[in-house]
Formats: C-alpha cells, sequence, structure tokens
C-alpha cells in the first residue's frame, strides 16, 4: 500500500521542473518532494524519443527507490516523448505537464490562436496541439521550436541583452500571426518570463502549464485517498535535491527560485539505475 506520507517524484532534464516543484510546494505545503535534475545530460530538447525514454525510464527508477507515492514528469519533452509507456510501467499515478497546459490555454484564447514554445522535440511531437484540439477542434495552434533558451536560463542569463535579442527573434513570426495566448512549453521557460511577456506585449496571455500541473495533482492525491495528512516539518528531509553533476551550481540556482533555503543536493550515478 501506498502511504499518505510519502514524497512526491518530480524530475526534469536540468533546473526548469523547479518551476512546477515550487508550485507543488505552494499548493501541497503539506507534501514532501524529491526532485531530480540531470543536469550531466541536459538538455533533451534535441535529443531523440528513445534517449529520453531511457534516460526518464532510469529516473523513474531513481525515484521509487526513494520510495515516491506519484510522480511528477516536470518536463515538456520527457512528458511528450516517455508519459504514456512510463504510465503502463509503474503502479503508482504519473502526471506530466502538456494536458495541463494544453487545457489552460483553450480556456485562456479569445481569437483561437495559440502559440506554443518549447524545444524542437516538443514541437516535434505536435503533443499541445493534439491535447488542444482535442478539446477545441477549432483552435490553431503555432508551434515554434526555441533551441537556444534552455542553455540561456541553465547559464543563468535570466535578464540579459542576449536573451533579448534571441527571444525577438524566436518570437516574431508569432506576433506577426495574431496569437492571443503563447504557453510556455518548457518548464525552463518560466524563468525568463518577464522577458518572453514584455515582446509579446500586453494582449498577449502567457500560460505557464506549472500552476494547472500542480492543481491536478492535488486533484489526483485527493482521489486517490494520497494527500499527506500531517504537515511535514522543513528541514525533516521535506524537499529533498538529486543531480546528475555540478550538484553546487544547481544548488544556487534551486536558492533563488525556491525560497525555502535548499540545504543541499546530492550528485548520484543515475546510469546505474
Ligand atoms: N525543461 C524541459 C522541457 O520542459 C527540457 C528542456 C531541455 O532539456 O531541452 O522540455
Amino acid at each position: 500500500m501506498i502511504s499518505k506520507s510519502a514524497p512526491i517524484g518530480v524530475f526534469d532534464s536540468g533546473v526548469g521542473g523547479l518551476t512546477v516543484a515550487r508550485e507543488i510546494m505552494r499548493q501541497l505545503p503539506n507534501e514532501k518532494v524529491v526532485y531530480f535534475g540531470d543536469t550531466a545530460r541536459v538538455p533533451y530538447g534535441n535529443k531523440s524519443k528513445e534517449t529520453v525514454t531511457r534516460y526518464s525510464r532510469q529516473i523513474v527508477r531513481f525515484l521509487l527507490s526513494q520510495g515516491v507515492k506519484t510522480i511528477v514528469i516536470a518536463c515538456n519533452t520527457a512528458s511528450a516523448y516517455a508519459l504514456d509507456e512510463i504510465e503502463k510501467e509503474v503502479d503508482i499515478p504519473v502526471i506530466g505537464v502538456v494536458k495541463p497546459g494544453a487545457a489552460v490555454a483553450v480556456q485562456a484564447t479569445s481569437n483561437g490562436k495559440i502559440g506554443v514554445i518549447a524545444t524542437e522535440g516538443t514541437i516535434g511531437s505536435k503533443i499541445y496541439s493534439r491535447y488542444i484540439n482535442e478539446i477545441d477542434p477549432l483552435a490553431s495552434v503555432v508551434g515554434k521550436a526555441c533551441p537556444l533558451f534552455v542553455p540561456l536560463v541553465e547559464e543563468g542569463l535570466w535578464q540579459d541583452p542576449v536573451t533579448d535579442e534571441i527571444a525577438k527573434r524566436y518570437l516574431t513570426e508569432l506576433i506577426d500571426i495574431g496569437i492571443d495566448t503563447l504557453i510556455l512549453g518548457c518548464t525552463h521557460y518560466p524563468l525568463i518570463r518577464s522577458t518572453l511577456g514584455r515582446i509579446m506585449g500586453e494582449g498577449v496571455t502567457l500560460v505557464n502549464p506549472a500552476y494547472e500541473t500542480a492543481r491536478e495533482l492535488k486533484e489526483l492525491l485527493e482521489r486517490e485517498d494520497l494527500l499527506n495528512s500531517e504537515e511535514a516539518k522543513l528541514g525533516d528531509n521535506k524537499y529533498r535535491f538529486f543531480v546528475s553533476d555540478a550538484a553546487e551550481k544547481f544548488k544556487g540556482f534551486a536558492n533563488s527560485i525556491i525560497k525555502y533555503g535548499i540545504l543541499s543536493a546530492k550528485t548520484i550515478k543515475i546510469e546505474e539505475y
């Protein structure tokens, strides 16, 4: 039987999934979290489906070894490529970030023109159009791969003229098409949200799937009777962070994204899982 006090496992290719972990911590303050960032193998966005699925399986095995009660794939690329298979392979609930993001975008748009910015993998999979058109067959979805955003974010260039310039190049065609809603379809992108918002202008709603993902997670835990009824105390191993490389650099980032004071990030050999 799954214990209610077990942690939630969250993973991403690097620091991006921390934007989802932060939202989970905010909406589900009683829950413990085990986070894994695959910092040795980031980015996932330009890798094949087979590779991303193999990496995701290793991470899922690691998270299961930590006794998690549910897994959140806090990476759009891994959600697009590996969620369906992983869901079938494990016997605890698994959720991704794409479906929740698609649902919010459909609610947010007035003119039915939705833009998606994401990695090459996520855009190539057409997963956002699939989910959006399942809800609203008339919505038009325009995807734009932005492969330079992840390295810019991982380098910490969140507010930088270089990021501005690259964002303008990527976003111009979406502005010209007249989208009124833009999905930040990569969990790294909320970290450059202010740049993206400034370039898109006030008339465009930016959708960050993290909020909706945490809300769906809450519903899922309620439905499965898995909500932690006791408050887990900070310091009591409440939030634990693991990476595959460069733990100190990760810790610095994590502390600027999550305001709970991350005490440590531990490096593990993920290929051994
Ligand atoms: N943050 C991830 C995503 O949401 C992956 C980015 C990458 O590693 O390329 O797609």
